[in-house]
Protein backbone atom coordinates (compact mmCIF):
# COMPACT_ATOMS: atom_id res chain seq x y z
CA UNK A 1 0.00 0.00 0.00
CA UNK A 2 1.84 3.25 -0.86
CA UNK A 3 1.09 6.19 1.10
CA UNK A 4 -1.44 8.06 -0.15
CA UNK A 5 -3.77 4.52 0.09
CA UNK A 6 -2.54 4.58 3.37
CA UNK A 7 -3.85 7.76 4.92
CA UNK A 8 -7.04 7.74 3.12
CA UNK A 9 -7.70 4.40 4.13
CA UNK A 10 -7.07 5.79 7.70
CA UNK A 11 -8.86 8.33 7.43
CA UNK A 12 -12.05 6.57 5.97
CA UNK A 13 -11.71 3.86 8.74
CA UNK A 14 -12.20 6.93 11.47
CA UNK A 15 -9.13 5.65 12.91
CA UNK A 16 -7.04 9.52 13.60
CA UNK A 17 -7.46 13.03 12.32
CA UNK A 18 -5.38 12.22 9.47
CA UNK A 19 -5.17 14.57 6.70
CA UNK A 20 -3.26 14.20 2.87
CA UNK A 21 -0.65 16.28 1.84
CA UNK A 22 -2.40 17.71 -0.68
CA UNK A 23 -5.61 18.58 2.30
CA UNK A 24 -2.01 20.55 4.15
CA UNK A 25 -0.67 22.07 0.37
CA UNK A 26 -4.59 23.53 -0.28
CA UNK A 27 -5.10 24.70 3.19
CA UNK A 28 -1.86 26.42 3.15
CA UNK A 29 -2.25 27.76 0.06
CA UNK A 30 -5.96 29.50 1.36
CA UNK A 31 -4.04 31.08 4.03
CA UNK A 32 -2.00 33.08 1.77
CA UNK A 33 -3.18 36.40 0.10
CA UNK A 34 -3.87 35.96 -3.59
CA UNK A 35 -0.63 38.58 -4.30
CA UNK A 36 1.50 35.58 -2.58
CA UNK A 37 1.53 34.09 -6.61
CA UNK A 38 4.07 37.29 -7.35
CA UNK A 39 6.34 35.76 -4.93
CA UNK A 40 5.61 31.88 -5.44
CA UNK A 41 7.96 29.50 -6.32
CA UNK A 42 8.77 28.26 -9.73
CA UNK A 43 9.59 24.31 -9.55
CA UNK A 44 11.96 24.28 -12.70
CA UNK A 45 12.83 25.57 -16.28
CA UNK A 46 9.51 26.23 -18.41
CA UNK A 47 9.76 25.20 -22.18
CA UNK A 48 8.89 27.08 -24.76
CA UNK A 49 5.50 27.47 -24.88
CA UNK A 50 3.07 29.85 -27.34
CA UNK A 51 1.39 33.26 -25.57
CA UNK A 52 -2.44 33.48 -26.60
CA UNK A 53 -2.83 36.49 -27.80
CA UNK A 54 -5.49 38.08 -25.64
CA UNK A 55 -6.33 41.51 -26.90
CA UNK A 56 -5.55 43.63 -29.72
CA UNK A 57 -2.78 42.98 -32.53
CA UNK A 58 0.97 43.77 -32.70
CA UNK A 59 2.11 46.69 -34.45
CA UNK A 60 3.93 46.03 -37.80
CA UNK A 61 7.34 46.36 -37.46
CA UNK A 62 7.55 44.71 -34.00
CA UNK A 63 9.76 41.95 -33.61
CA UNK A 64 12.39 40.92 -31.07
CA UNK A 65 13.06 39.06 -27.23
CA UNK A 66 11.71 40.80 -23.84
CA UNK A 67 14.51 39.15 -21.45
CA UNK A 68 13.48 39.46 -18.26
CA UNK A 69 15.32 38.53 -15.03
CA UNK A 70 14.36 37.91 -11.31
CA UNK A 71 13.98 35.28 -8.11
CA UNK A 72 11.68 32.34 -8.74
CA UNK A 73 12.95 30.36 -6.15
CA UNK A 74 12.74 30.79 -2.11
CA UNK A 75 12.26 27.99 -0.52
CA UNK A 76 13.56 24.63 0.26
CA UNK A 77 12.49 21.37 2.49
CA UNK A 78 15.48 22.20 4.81
CA UNK A 79 14.90 25.95 5.02
CA UNK A 80 14.07 28.91 2.72
CA UNK A 81 15.27 32.16 1.92
CA UNK A 82 14.41 35.01 3.90
CA UNK A 83 14.50 37.87 1.73
CA UNK A 84 12.71 38.92 -1.71
CA UNK A 85 16.09 39.78 -2.94
CA UNK A 86 17.48 35.68 -2.37
CA UNK A 87 15.51 33.81 -4.46
CA UNK A 88 17.45 31.76 -7.46
CA UNK A 89 17.57 34.26 -10.64
CA UNK A 90 15.10 32.77 -13.30
CA UNK A 91 15.77 34.35 -17.18
CA UNK A 92 12.35 34.61 -18.66
CA UNK A 93 12.08 35.12 -22.69
CA UNK A 94 9.45 36.75 -24.51
CA UNK A 95 9.58 36.92 -27.61
CA UNK A 96 7.50 38.44 -30.52
CA UNK A 97 7.24 38.08 -33.97
CA UNK A 98 5.08 37.36 -36.98
CA UNK A 99 4.57 33.61 -35.95
CA UNK A 100 3.36 34.93 -32.73
CA UNK A 101 4.60 35.51 -29.22
CA UNK A 102 6.16 32.77 -26.74
CA UNK A 103 7.69 32.61 -23.91
CA UNK A 104 10.44 30.24 -22.09
CA UNK A 105 12.09 30.34 -18.98
CA UNK A 106 15.59 29.14 -17.24
CA UNK A 107 16.83 29.72 -13.40
CA UNK A 108 20.83 30.68 -14.04
CA UNK A 109 22.88 27.62 -12.88
CA UNK A 110 24.65 29.50 -10.24
CA UNK A 111 26.77 28.03 -7.61
CA UNK A 112 24.33 29.10 -4.97
CA UNK A 113 21.65 27.30 -6.59
CA UNK A 114 23.74 24.14 -6.89
CA UNK A 115 24.71 24.44 -3.46
CA UNK A 116 21.46 24.56 -2.14
CA UNK A 117 19.63 22.14 -4.34
CA UNK A 118 22.53 19.74 -2.69
CA UNK A 119 21.65 20.77 0.83
CA UNK A 120 17.97 20.78 -0.11
CA UNK A 121 17.84 24.01 2.15
CA UNK A 122 18.71 27.99 1.17
CA UNK A 123 21.96 27.75 2.81
CA UNK A 124 23.99 30.39 1.10
CA UNK A 125 23.88 33.91 2.78
CA UNK A 126 22.51 36.59 0.55
CA UNK A 127 21.33 40.29 0.84
CA UNK A 128 19.06 39.31 3.36
CA UNK A 129 19.26 35.76 4.49
CA UNK A 130 21.30 34.26 7.15
CA UNK A 131 22.05 31.21 4.97
CA UNK A 132 24.07 28.51 7.55
CA UNK A 133 27.74 27.62 7.82
CA UNK A 134 27.51 23.97 5.70
CA UNK A 135 27.74 26.63 3.12
CA UNK A 136 31.09 27.02 1.54
CA UNK A 137 31.56 30.67 0.24
CA UNK A 138 34.89 31.32 -1.36
CA UNK A 139 33.91 35.12 -2.73
CA UNK A 140 31.22 37.08 -3.28
CA UNK A 141 30.67 35.03 -6.50
CA UNK A 142 29.68 32.36 -4.29
CA UNK A 143 26.76 33.82 -2.91
CA UNK A 144 25.36 35.80 -6.59
CA UNK A 145 21.84 34.47 -6.90
CA UNK A 146 22.08 36.57 -10.98
CA UNK A 147 18.18 37.38 -10.53
CA UNK A 148 18.50 41.83 -10.74
CA UNK A 149 18.80 42.50 -14.01
CA UNK A 150 20.36 41.49 -17.61
CA UNK A 151 22.70 43.09 -19.77
CA UNK A 152 22.95 42.15 -23.74
CA UNK A 153 26.43 42.65 -24.76
CA UNK A 154 29.09 40.59 -26.83
CA UNK A 155 26.91 38.04 -28.14
CA UNK A 156 25.61 37.42 -24.23
CA UNK A 157 22.81 38.18 -21.96
CA UNK A 158 25.02 39.09 -18.56
CA UNK A 159 22.43 38.20 -15.38
CA UNK A 160 23.19 40.60 -12.53
CA UNK A 161 23.02 41.10 -9.16
CA UNK A 162 24.76 43.49 -6.52
CA UNK A 163 28.26 41.59 -6.02
CA UNK A 164 30.02 39.47 -7.71
CA UNK A 165 30.75 39.15 -11.18
CA UNK A 166 28.23 38.49 -13.75
CA UNK A 167 26.65 35.00 -15.03
CA UNK A 168 26.84 34.50 -18.66
CA UNK A 169 23.70 33.32 -20.35
CA UNK A 170 22.81 32.30 -23.85
CA UNK A 171 20.64 34.60 -25.62
CA UNK A 172 19.25 31.53 -28.30
CA UNK A 173 18.80 28.84 -25.56
CA UNK A 174 18.97 30.80 -21.63
CA UNK A 175 21.89 28.25 -21.04
CA UNK A 176 24.10 29.01 -18.49
CA UNK A 177 27.59 29.80 -20.17
CA UNK A 178 29.42 30.33 -16.34
CA UNK A 179 30.91 33.11 -14.36
CA UNK A 180 31.97 36.04 -17.05
CA UNK A 181 35.55 37.12 -15.79
CA UNK A 182 36.43 40.00 -17.76
CA UNK A 183 40.30 39.51 -17.48
CA UNK A 184 42.14 36.96 -15.05
CA UNK A 185 43.34 39.58 -13.08
CA UNK A 186 39.37 41.08 -12.58
CA UNK A 187 38.03 37.73 -11.26
CA UNK A 188 35.69 38.28 -8.51
CA UNK A 189 35.41 41.85 -8.84
CA UNK A 190 31.70 43.24 -7.90
CA UNK A 191 29.65 44.54 -11.18
CA UNK A 192 26.24 46.52 -10.14
CA UNK A 193 22.69 45.23 -11.82
CA UNK A 194 22.79 48.60 -12.90
CA UNK A 195 25.13 49.33 -16.22
CA UNK A 196 24.40 52.69 -17.23
CA UNK A 197 24.38 52.35 -21.55
CA UNK A 198 25.63 55.54 -23.88
CA UNK A 199 23.47 55.81 -26.89
CA UNK A 200 27.20 54.45 -28.56
CA UNK A 201 26.78 51.25 -26.96
CA UNK A 202 29.62 52.15 -24.28
CA UNK A 203 28.73 50.46 -21.06
CA UNK A 204 29.48 52.07 -17.46
CA UNK A 205 29.37 49.98 -14.24
CA UNK A 206 30.07 49.96 -10.58
CA UNK A 207 31.11 47.14 -8.63
CA UNK A 208 31.38 48.39 -4.64
CA UNK A 209 33.28 47.36 -1.61
CA UNK A 210 32.77 49.34 1.33
CA UNK A 211 34.41 53.17 0.90
CA UNK A 212 35.85 51.79 -2.29
CA UNK A 213 34.65 51.01 -5.70
CA UNK A 214 35.17 50.08 -9.02
CA UNK A 215 34.43 52.03 -12.10
CA UNK A 216 33.84 49.73 -14.98
CA UNK A 217 34.22 50.87 -18.98
CA UNK A 218 33.17 48.19 -21.46
CA UNK A 219 33.97 48.50 -24.69
CA UNK A 220 30.40 48.16 -26.84
CA UNK A 221 31.69 44.77 -27.81
CA UNK A 222 32.01 43.59 -24.02
CA UNK A 223 35.45 43.72 -23.98
CA UNK A 224 37.41 46.11 -21.24
CA UNK A 225 38.05 49.12 -21.78
CA UNK A 226 39.38 50.59 -18.74
CA UNK A 227 38.75 50.00 -15.05
CA UNK A 228 39.86 51.74 -11.92
CA UNK A 229 39.47 51.93 -8.51
CA UNK A 230 38.48 55.15 -6.25
CA UNK A 231 37.30 56.01 -3.16
CA UNK A 232 33.92 56.85 -1.43
CA UNK A 233 33.02 59.74 1.31
CA UNK A 234 31.28 56.80 2.70
CA UNK A 235 29.80 53.54 2.58
CA UNK A 236 26.19 53.41 1.22
CA UNK A 237 24.14 50.91 -0.13
CA UNK A 238 24.08 51.91 -3.93
CA UNK A 239 21.91 49.84 -6.00
CA UNK A 240 22.15 52.07 -8.98
CA UNK A 241 23.46 55.19 -9.85
CA UNK A 242 23.41 57.03 -13.05
CA UNK A 243 25.55 58.98 -15.55
CA UNK A 244 25.18 61.83 -18.26
CA UNK A 245 26.93 62.41 -21.04
CA UNK A 246 29.90 63.32 -19.20
CA UNK A 247 30.21 62.53 -15.42
CA UNK A 248 28.59 59.72 -13.18
CA UNK A 249 26.72 60.57 -10.65
CA UNK A 250 26.94 58.47 -7.18
CA UNK A 251 23.81 59.25 -4.85
CA UNK A 252 25.47 57.98 -1.38
CA UNK A 253 22.09 57.55 1.00
CA UNK A 254 22.71 57.55 4.92
CA UNK A 255 21.72 53.77 4.59
CA UNK A 256 25.73 52.85 5.49
CA UNK A 257 27.67 49.75 6.09
CA UNK A 258 29.39 49.81 9.61
CA UNK A 259 30.07 46.61 10.21
CA UNK A 260 31.13 42.92 9.04
CA UNK A 261 28.04 40.84 9.41
CA UNK A 262 25.52 38.12 7.45
CA UNK A 263 23.41 38.79 5.66
CA UNK A 264 24.59 42.33 3.99
CA UNK A 265 21.15 44.35 5.01
CA UNK A 266 22.10 43.78 8.69
CA UNK A 267 25.58 45.23 8.64
CA UNK A 268 23.91 48.34 7.20
CA UNK A 269 22.96 51.70 9.37
CA UNK A 270 20.23 54.07 8.84
CA UNK A 271 21.52 57.53 9.52
CA UNK A 272 18.80 60.01 8.36
CA UNK A 273 20.61 62.71 10.16
CA UNK A 274 23.72 62.49 8.11
CA UNK A 275 21.46 64.01 4.86
CA UNK A 276 22.12 62.37 1.17
CA UNK A 277 25.28 63.38 -0.32
CA UNK A 278 25.92 63.16 -4.15
CA UNK A 279 28.98 62.32 -5.93
CA UNK A 280 29.49 63.78 -9.02
CA UNK A 281 32.70 62.18 -11.24
CA UNK A 282 34.15 63.55 -14.73
CA UNK A 283 34.18 60.22 -16.90
CA UNK A 284 37.34 61.46 -18.37
CA UNK A 285 39.34 61.93 -15.13
CA UNK A 286 37.49 60.19 -12.00
CA UNK A 287 39.87 62.24 -9.91
CA UNK A 288 37.76 65.38 -10.91
CA UNK A 289 34.95 65.29 -8.54
CA UNK A 290 32.68 67.24 -6.76
CA UNK A 291 30.44 66.92 -3.74
CA UNK A 292 26.81 67.53 -3.37
CA UNK A 293 24.45 67.77 0.17
CA UNK A 294 20.62 66.61 -0.23
CA UNK A 295 18.22 66.01 2.54
CA UNK A 296 18.06 62.31 3.49
CA UNK A 297 16.09 59.57 1.65
CA UNK A 298 16.08 55.95 0.42
CA UNK A 299 16.18 55.14 -3.22
CA UNK A 300 17.00 51.96 -5.04
CA UNK A 301 16.73 53.02 -8.68
CA UNK A 302 17.47 56.45 -10.47
CA UNK A 303 16.74 58.03 -14.10
CA UNK A 304 19.32 58.83 -16.54
CA UNK A 305 21.03 62.14 -16.26
CA UNK A 306 22.16 65.34 -18.58
CA UNK A 307 23.09 68.37 -18.32
CA UNK A 308 21.41 71.51 -18.69
CA UNK A 309 23.16 74.81 -20.94
CA UNK A 310 24.52 76.41 -17.56
CA UNK A 311 26.44 73.38 -16.50
CA UNK A 312 23.02 72.06 -14.24
CA UNK A 313 22.82 67.96 -13.91
CA UNK A 314 19.56 66.96 -13.74
CA UNK A 315 18.74 63.19 -12.50
CA UNK A 316 14.94 61.71 -11.48
CA UNK A 317 14.85 58.82 -9.22
CA UNK A 318 12.35 57.30 -6.99
CA UNK A 319 12.35 58.11 -3.74
CA UNK A 320 11.16 56.61 -0.16
CA UNK A 321 11.62 58.40 3.46
CA UNK A 322 13.25 55.62 4.63
CA UNK A 323 14.76 52.19 3.78
CA UNK A 324 12.00 50.05 5.48
CA UNK A 325 11.16 48.11 2.74
CA UNK A 326 14.76 47.20 1.83
CA UNK A 327 14.98 45.99 5.30
CA UNK A 328 11.80 44.49 6.30
CA UNK A 329 8.95 45.04 3.52
CA UNK A 330 11.12 42.94 1.00
CA UNK A 331 11.65 40.34 4.17
CA UNK A 332 7.37 40.08 4.56
CA UNK A 333 6.60 39.49 0.91
CA UNK A 334 7.73 35.99 1.35
CA UNK A 335 5.77 35.27 4.11
CA UNK A 336 2.32 36.70 3.16
CA UNK A 337 2.29 40.14 4.73
CA UNK A 338 2.28 43.33 2.87
CA UNK A 339 4.34 45.56 4.34
CA UNK A 340 4.47 49.78 3.70
CA UNK A 341 6.16 51.27 0.30
CA UNK A 342 5.80 54.91 0.15
CA UNK A 343 8.03 55.39 -3.18
CA UNK A 344 7.31 58.76 -5.39
CA UNK A 345 8.95 60.14 -8.13
CA UNK A 346 11.43 63.18 -7.26
CA UNK A 347 13.77 65.36 -9.69
CA UNK A 348 17.37 65.98 -8.37
CA UNK A 349 18.99 69.02 -9.69
CA UNK A 350 22.72 69.64 -8.44
CA UNK A 351 23.68 73.73 -9.74
CA UNK A 352 27.52 74.71 -10.98
CA UNK A 353 26.90 76.97 -7.50
CA UNK A 354 27.23 74.15 -5.82
CA UNK A 355 23.62 74.05 -4.42
CA UNK A 356 21.84 70.50 -4.74
CA UNK A 357 18.11 70.80 -4.87
CA UNK A 358 15.27 68.09 -4.29
CA UNK A 359 11.73 68.09 -5.66
CA UNK A 360 9.52 65.36 -4.98
CA UNK A 361 6.40 64.83 -6.44
CA UNK A 362 3.36 62.83 -5.25
CA UNK A 363 3.31 60.72 -8.37
CA UNK A 364 3.99 57.01 -7.33
CA UNK A 365 6.43 55.58 -9.00
CA UNK A 366 9.34 52.74 -9.22
CA UNK A 367 11.51 51.27 -12.14
CA UNK A 368 12.26 54.36 -13.82
CA UNK A 369 13.28 54.04 -17.87
CA UNK A 370 13.84 56.25 -20.33
CA UNK A 371 14.26 56.53 -24.27
CA UNK A 372 18.37 54.69 -24.62
CA UNK A 373 18.77 56.57 -27.46
CA UNK A 374 18.84 60.04 -25.48
CA UNK A 375 20.87 58.14 -22.23
CA UNK A 376 23.09 61.15 -21.21
CA UNK A 377 21.23 63.76 -22.80
CA UNK A 378 18.25 65.89 -22.28
CA UNK A 379 14.67 64.41 -22.01
CA UNK A 380 11.24 65.13 -20.53
CA UNK A 381 9.98 61.81 -20.21
CA UNK A 382 10.32 58.96 -17.40
CA UNK A 383 8.82 55.76 -17.71
CA UNK A 384 7.65 54.21 -14.70
CA UNK A 385 5.29 51.87 -12.69
CA UNK A 386 2.56 53.30 -10.40
CA UNK A 387 -0.62 52.86 -9.01
CA UNK A 388 -0.56 51.53 -5.83
CA UNK A 389 -3.08 48.97 -3.72
CA UNK A 390 -4.72 49.14 -0.33
CA UNK A 391 -3.28 46.66 1.88
CA UNK A 392 -1.75 44.86 -0.81
CA UNK A 393 1.99 44.94 -2.16
CA UNK A 394 3.26 45.97 -5.54
CA UNK A 395 2.27 48.19 -8.02
CA UNK A 396 -0.46 47.25 -10.61
CA UNK A 397 -0.25 50.04 -13.28
CA UNK A 398 2.40 51.76 -15.96
CA UNK A 399 2.84 54.96 -17.73
CA UNK A 400 4.66 58.21 -18.43
CA UNK A 401 5.19 61.17 -16.66
CA UNK A 402 6.42 64.42 -18.77
CA UNK A 403 8.51 66.56 -16.74
CA UNK A 404 7.95 69.57 -19.13
CA UNK A 405 3.95 69.44 -18.98
CA UNK A 406 3.54 68.38 -15.52
CA UNK A 407 1.37 65.44 -16.38
CA UNK A 408 1.18 61.76 -16.55
CA UNK A 409 -0.08 59.09 -18.69
CA UNK A 410 -0.82 56.55 -16.86
CA UNK A 411 -2.43 52.59 -17.61
CA UNK A 412 -4.05 51.19 -14.45
CA UNK A 413 -3.96 47.83 -15.14
CA UNK A 414 -6.78 46.72 -12.18
CA UNK A 415 -6.63 45.33 -8.41
CA UNK A 416 -6.11 41.72 -9.91
CA UNK A 417 -2.39 42.92 -11.76
CA UNK A 418 1.24 43.15 -10.33
CA UNK A 419 2.84 45.82 -13.20
CA UNK A 420 6.62 45.03 -14.11
CA UNK A 421 8.82 46.86 -15.57
CA UNK A 422 8.43 48.95 -19.13
CA UNK A 423 10.77 48.89 -21.52
CA UNK A 424 10.96 51.88 -24.59
CA UNK A 425 11.50 50.06 -27.80
CA UNK A 426 11.93 52.62 -30.59
CA UNK A 427 9.30 52.44 -33.63
CA UNK A 428 11.62 52.58 -36.93
CA UNK A 429 12.52 55.65 -38.77
CA UNK A 430 10.50 57.46 -35.96
CA UNK A 431 13.65 58.89 -33.60
CA UNK A 432 11.45 61.80 -31.71
CA UNK A 433 11.61 61.25 -27.43
CA UNK A 434 9.66 57.65 -27.22
CA UNK A 435 8.91 57.31 -30.59
CA UNK A 436 7.59 53.86 -30.41
CA UNK A 437 6.10 51.16 -27.69
CA UNK A 438 6.38 49.78 -24.32
CA UNK A 439 6.68 46.86 -23.91
CA UNK A 440 6.12 45.27 -20.21
CA UNK A 441 5.01 42.04 -18.28
CA UNK A 442 2.31 41.83 -15.48
CA UNK A 443 1.37 38.96 -12.93
CA UNK A 444 -2.55 38.50 -13.48
CA UNK A 445 -3.36 36.86 -10.23
CA UNK A 446 -6.83 36.35 -10.56
CA UNK A 447 -6.10 34.04 -14.15
CA UNK A 448 -3.36 33.13 -12.29
CA UNK A 449 -0.95 33.79 -15.65
CA UNK A 450 1.93 36.14 -17.07
CA UNK A 451 1.20 38.55 -19.44
CA UNK A 452 2.45 40.25 -22.18
CA UNK A 453 1.64 43.82 -23.23
CA UNK A 454 2.53 46.10 -25.93
CA UNK A 455 1.43 49.60 -25.60
CA UNK A 456 1.81 53.05 -28.02
CA UNK A 457 4.32 55.21 -25.90
CA UNK A 458 2.94 58.20 -26.55
CA UNK A 459 -0.88 56.71 -25.64
CA UNK A 460 -0.84 54.81 -22.73
CA UNK A 461 -3.90 55.63 -21.11
CA UNK A 462 -5.61 53.82 -24.33
CA UNK A 463 -4.29 50.78 -22.81
CA UNK A 464 -2.38 48.18 -24.43
CA UNK A 465 -1.96 47.36 -28.16
CA UNK A 466 -1.98 44.01 -27.79
CA UNK A 467 -1.97 41.20 -24.86
CA UNK A 468 -0.83 38.06 -24.74
CA UNK A 469 -1.32 35.54 -21.68
CA UNK A 470 1.07 32.45 -20.62
CA UNK A 471 -0.31 29.15 -19.69
CA UNK A 472 2.01 30.07 -16.28
CA UNK A 473 2.11 32.52 -13.73
CA UNK A 474 5.39 33.41 -12.57
CA UNK A 475 6.58 35.63 -9.80
CA UNK A 476 7.13 39.29 -10.36
CA UNK A 477 10.53 39.91 -11.62
CA UNK A 478 13.02 42.84 -11.57
CA UNK A 479 14.42 44.33 -14.65
CA UNK A 480 14.53 43.49 -18.61
CA UNK A 481 16.43 44.21 -21.30
CA UNK A 482 14.72 44.16 -25.25
CA UNK A 483 16.90 42.82 -28.12
CA UNK A 484 14.93 43.65 -31.69
CA UNK A 485 15.38 41.34 -34.52
FE1 LIG B 1 17.09 47.40 -9.60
Amino acid sequence: MDRRAFLTAAAAAGLAQVVTPEQVFARAAASQPAWSLAVADVAGDIPRQPLRRIHGRPPAGLAGTLYRNGPARFRRPGGDATHWFDGDGLVRAFRIGEQGASLEARFVDTFKRRQDTAAGAVITPGFGTLGSDRAVIGSADDTNAANTALLPIGGELLALWEAGSPYAVDPRTLETRGLKTFSPDLAHMPFLAHPRIEPNGRVWNLGLAGRRAIVWTLEPSGAVERTALIDLPRASYMHDFTATDRHLILVLQPLIQDRMTLPFVDALSWRPEEGTQVLVLDKDDLSKRRLYDLPAFFCFHLGDAWSEADGTLRFDACLDSTPQFAVHGARDLLVGKAGRNGVSLAMIALHPDGRAELNRTPLTAEFPRADPRRAGLARSKTIINTVRTEGRPLLRGVGVSDWRTGKADLFDYGPDQCAEELLFVARPGDDSELGGWLIGTSLNLKARATELHVFDAAHVADGPLCSWRAEVGLPVGFHGAWMGG
